[in-house]
């Protein structure tokens, strides 16, 4: 096990506890029904079960696949493709993803920039492509003849034109840098004790959102983990509580536990094991814990914010509120 500071809030498992998150992981090795899939992680391939799963059985997909680079998951060693051979892969598991995503399903495909155009060719070829947010994600290693990568694609497309969405529920909570008043009374924001906020509606630049690191309890070693905080946009915008969010490519689950937070059903695979262990881990954490890092009180803070860095504040968050109101 690696020695590390005692700030350093990085998940870890205990060789005990790794015999009893095993237990929480199941194989598919057959057609599946749908409740035996829902708030289960499966250590499967996705491309080698894809048939066991029912068609039409998902409210929200959120694939988050291996990049067209150079890239280690444990024993994984992906590898860069030609484009046309990355866009034939894309394109075995993206046909499938369309199967198993309901008529008025929405689905999210992560990538970088060198990986979008494939994404977006395959989703166009089954789905209606509807957006591209870009996440600046400000971490990336300088390069002395090209520019420093700071930004990730998230593609939004549906299966038809009848489709869930919500921007109420993931309004931004932004500091007013020259507050505007009427009649000496703020217009559109509000004064706290905090400083003076406005609510404004989610664009598709997100700006306000840190990878996971070392002193957030969501950390894990996955070399490509994305922050609860992103999931979560996608999860209360473009699902119910109560709906099914599934995710191919789990890694260490961050989309199933976003889900389980938030009040929906999930499941997902992923190829390693120890990731997996991860993911049991985090969702058994969050039976008790439902606080999401910079999402409070049913609006999202700007990186930094008083809110998005007091992580000792309740666990009562709006996916409490949203589920029992
Ligand atoms: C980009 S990572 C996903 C990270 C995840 N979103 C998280 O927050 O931890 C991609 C994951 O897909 C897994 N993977 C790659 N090919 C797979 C396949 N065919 N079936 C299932 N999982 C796969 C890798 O092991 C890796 O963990």
């Amino acid at each position: 096990m690696k020695i590390r500071s005692p700030r350093n809030r990085t998940l870890t498992l205990h060789q005990r506890e790794i015999e009893n998150y095993a237990k929480h992981i199941r194989i598919i090795d057959k057609s599946i029904p749908i409740v035996d899939l829902e708030n289960t992680i499966f250590e499967n391939n996705f491309l080698e079960i894809a048939d066991y799963i029912p068609s039409d059985s998902v409210d929200l997909i959120v694939a988050d696949p291996p990049y067209n680079l150079a890239k280690k998951f444990g024993d994984l060693d992906f590898k860069k493709k030609k484009t046309d051979e990355y866009i034939e892969y894309v394109d075995s598991w993206m046909k499938q993803l369309y199967r198993i995503l309901k008529e008025d399903g929405s689905i999210y495909v992560c990538s970088d920039w060198s990986t979008s155009t494939a994404i977006d060719l395959s989703l166009q070829k089954y789905f209606k492509v509807r957006n591209r947010i870009t996440w600046e994600r400000e971490k990336g290693r300088g390069a002395l003849s090209n520019w420093k990568n700071a930004s990730e694609d998230i593609w939004f497309a549906t299966k038809s034109d009848t489709y869930y969405f919500n921007p109420d529920s993931v309004k931004l909570k932004r500091k007013v840098i020259a507050p505007y008043r009427v009649d000496g009374k703020p217009k559109d924001w509000e004064e706290t004790s905090e400083g003076n906020y406005r609510l404004t509606f989610p664009s598709n630049f997100w700006n306000d959102i840190t990878i996971p690191y070392w002193s957030m309890p969501e950390n894990t070693d996955h070399p490509t983990q994305k922050p609860e905080k992103l999931i979560a946009k996608l999860v209360l915008a473009s699902s119910k509580p109560g709906d099914f969010v599934f995710d191919p490519f789990l890694g260490s689950g961050t989309t199933a536990v976003v889900a389980k937070k938030l009040g929906r059903k999930y499941s997902g695979t992923e190829i390693n094991r120890e990731y997996l262990l991860w993911a049991a881990k985090r969702l058994e954490i969050a039976e008790s814990n439902l606080s999401i890092q910079g999402y409070q009180d049913g609006v999202f803070w700007e990186r930094n914010s008083f809110s998005e860095m007091n992580r000792t504040k309740t666990n009562k968050n709006a996916a409490s509120e949203e589920l029992f109101s």
